[in-house]
């Protein structure tokens, strides 16, 4: 599996922690940046990582920014995109088994490192139930099926 990874500046230290960690664990692992502290735009590091998970370039990513709403919303804007906002153990697990998150985002400002790498290392390790949680997410693509978010959006 292959993990696109992204920050903005308030959630630069975080990223660096999960790349180690995600070495480690011998998981390959994209960077998309940003490769320092300076200050970015959270749109435009979501952005890469989103459009890489929504083409199905890679499999999943992780996104950190301050307090993971900036980035959570960028994220789902993109389609077939499942962006989790996960501080804590139980929503980590909950979003693989019933919402099969493609994308992991946690809020920088939010959580210490430990439990931030307990966060990565139980939402990598959980299958997706499947079964009436497939179908639910099948309505999902549906819903984008209608607004077009596949298409063009001029027809
Ligand atoms: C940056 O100051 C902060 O706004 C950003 O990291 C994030 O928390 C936005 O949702």
């Amino acid at each position: 599996m292959q993990i696109a990874i992204g920050s903005d500046h308030a959630g630069f230290d975080l990223k660096e922690d999960i790349v180690g960690l995600l070495k480690t664990l011998n998981i390959d692992c994209l960077d998309c940046g940003p490769s320092n502290r300076d200050s970015v735009d959270y749109p435009d590091f979501g952005g890469k990582v989103s459009g890489l998970v929504s083409e199905g370039k890679v499999e999943r990513g992780i996104l950190i920014c301050g307090t993971g709403i900036g980035m959570s919303i960028v994220a789902n804007k993109y389609p077939n995109v499942r962006a989790s906002l996960c501080n804590e153990l139980f929503t980590a697990k909950m979003s693989r088994m019933h919402n099969d998150a493609n994308i992991l985002v946690i809020g920088g400002r939010i959580v210490g490192k430990d439990l931030a790498l307990e966060i990565v290392r139980t939402w990598l390790a959980t299958a997706f139930e499947g079964n009436r949680h497939l179908m639910r997410i099948n309505k999902i693509k549906t819903i984008e099926e209608d607004l077009n978010i596949h298409g063009t959006g001029k027809s």
